[in-house]
């Protein structure tokens, strides 16, 4: 499940209500789906079959045409090129919606109000961040993810940049299945 931190509140949510509750107040939608119909290492083509029925309830709530799977780790040829196209704040002309098979990656939000929120993503998370959303991505220590994606139009993706340097003020950091709450970071 997710973790997301708030930075500049000093706040840490875990509980996945919370998360649920507070991403939704910056208009990100955030569900756990059950993982169990495939291996993490199953096909693109199996991965896409398991999730047939989630995928076309998405399309239809959405307005996707078409899913894919991303599949990048360290041995990626022209990761660090990929990536950097994405860790620079930056909005899209669609939704960005993301299913995690495998893998961790940070989203950083930057809400039109509000502090800047930093998602945790796992195995497990779906992530819809609304077009024109500024927002920012890093992977994490292992430098891998594998995740089905969805497009109104593939097209409208590509990633336009604000330029604010807002996103140098944010380490990406992961706190990985280690991640043990103190009981005060719940609190909202
Ligand atoms: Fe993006």
């Amino acid at each position: 499940m997710a973790v997301i931190t708030i930075p500049d509140q000093n706040q840490t949510l875990t509980d996945r209500q919370a998360i649920t509750q507070y991403l939704s107040g910056i208009g990100i939608d955030y569900e756990c789906w059950d993982l169990s119909r495939v291996p993490s290492n199953a096909s693109a083509d199996e991965v896409l079959a398991a999730y047939s029925n989630e995928i076309d309830e998405l399309k239809k709530r959405g307005g996707y045409v078409t899913a894919d799977v991303i599949d990048v780790n360290q041995n990626t040829a022209g990761l660090e090129v990929m990536l950097a196209k994405f860790n620079r704040e930056h909005w899209h002309d669609e939704d960005e919606v993301r299913f995690i098979i495998h893998g961790r990656g940070v989203f950083h939000i930057h809400p039109s109000e509000g502090d800047v929120v930093a998602i945790e993503v796992e195995a497990g998370d779906l992530i819809r961040v609304p077009k024109g959303t500024w927002h920012w991505f890093n992977l994490c220590e292992t430098r891998e993810i594998r995740a089905i994606r969805l497009f109104q139009d593939p097209a409208g993706w590509a990633p336009n940049y604000t330029e604010t340097g807002v996103d140098a003020g944010y380490q990406p950091l992961c706190f990985g299945s280690s991640f043990i709450p103190t009981p005060s970071s719940n609190a909202l």
